[in-house]
């Protein structure tokens, strides 16, 4: 494998030679946030939105963040890797502990580590499960926490699918590691912003480019059977862009393939944001 390139506690490095202290509270307590951000054609997208999510997400569990620094990190790991197509993964935690403790020190300093990987922005169609939604009540925090996810994706994976739609009590929250978007034949839906949802920046970016391209688009609180009804399905993130949902395990849909609003959206966010 090539080396890549990586950043801990502000020194640069090749991912395989960084050794991190098990004390972490990323590794001990998932005590961390993380950003995916992605670059293609040597443009990183959205790269201002992202900085601030991550601000957001420092915020919100008071970590007292260099948003600077990480911002020339993060621009300085894209440069070092020379990839024209890719994603930093960057990742913030609140530090070390002395030894393990639920209830921190606030003298701890922050860790901080990123990597830049090559990625292609290809995204094929998926296959999915729904389920519910069994994650904790602050979804909008992009935390590291993400065992709800993990175990649901990997049970979707086990059952031959490549993604899983949750549902909280019947309304429709998000991917596990995506958005959600569907449509009928003359608007497009995706679920409000709210606690259960991670305010993802290519769900932003899509509606943004949707509203100016005139086409109907409507942020609420949907359920299960709206999602089962709809012509159209497809999940949105950095890494996938917009991926077209091409059938729901075990359930009876009016899919139908490359409908005009996802071919419309699709060509939409390819010209903006990846070409
Ligand atoms: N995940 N919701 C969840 C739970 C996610 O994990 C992601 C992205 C999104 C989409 O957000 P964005 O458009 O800003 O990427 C929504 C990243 C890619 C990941 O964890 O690898």
């Amino acid at each position: 494998m090539e080396n890549i390139h990586a950043v801990y506690n502000g020194r640069f490095n090749f991912l395989n030679d960084i050794k991190i202290s098990p004390l972490s509270r990323a590794y001990t307590f998932s005590d961390s946030v993380y950003e995916v951000i992605p670059f293609c054609n040597s443009n990183i997208i959205a790269f201002d939105k992202h900085i601030t999510r991550l601000k957001n997400s420092c915020d919100s569990l008071s970590f007292k963040a260099d948003v600077k620094k990480i911002s020339s990190e993060i621009l300085d790991l894209i440069n070092k890797s020379n990839h024209a197509n890719g994603y930093v993964y960057y990742q913030v935690s609140r530090g070390i502990d002395p030894i393990r403790s639920h209830m921190f020190d606030d003298s701890i300093s922050l860790e901080t580590f990123g990597y830049v990987v090559e990625h292609n922005f290809i995204s094929k169609s998926l296959t999915v499960m729904i389920c519910e939604d069994m994650r904790w009540q602050r979804c909008d925090i992009k935390s590291t926490s993400l065992l709800g996810n993990v175990l649901s994706m990997n049970n979707a994976r086990n059952n031959g699918c490549d993604e899983v739609i949750m549902h909280k009590n019947n309304l429709i929250t998000e991917g596990g590691a995506s958005n959600v978007f569907f449509a009928n034949d003359d608007c497009v839906f995706t679920p409000s912003l709210s606690n259960n949802i991670l305010p993802g920046i290519t769900r932003e970016l899509l509606i943004e480019e949707i509203k100016q391209a005139g086409i109907k688009i409507e942020e609420g609180q949907f359920d299960v059977d709206d999602l089962l009804r709809a012509k159209s399905i497809w999940l949105t993130s950095s890494t996938k862009g917009l991926a077209q949902v091409k059938e729901i395990s075990g359930k009876k849909t009016n899919l139908v393939n490359d409908h005009q609003l996802f071919k419309a959206c699709e060509e939409i966010f390819v010209k903006n944001f990846l070409s």
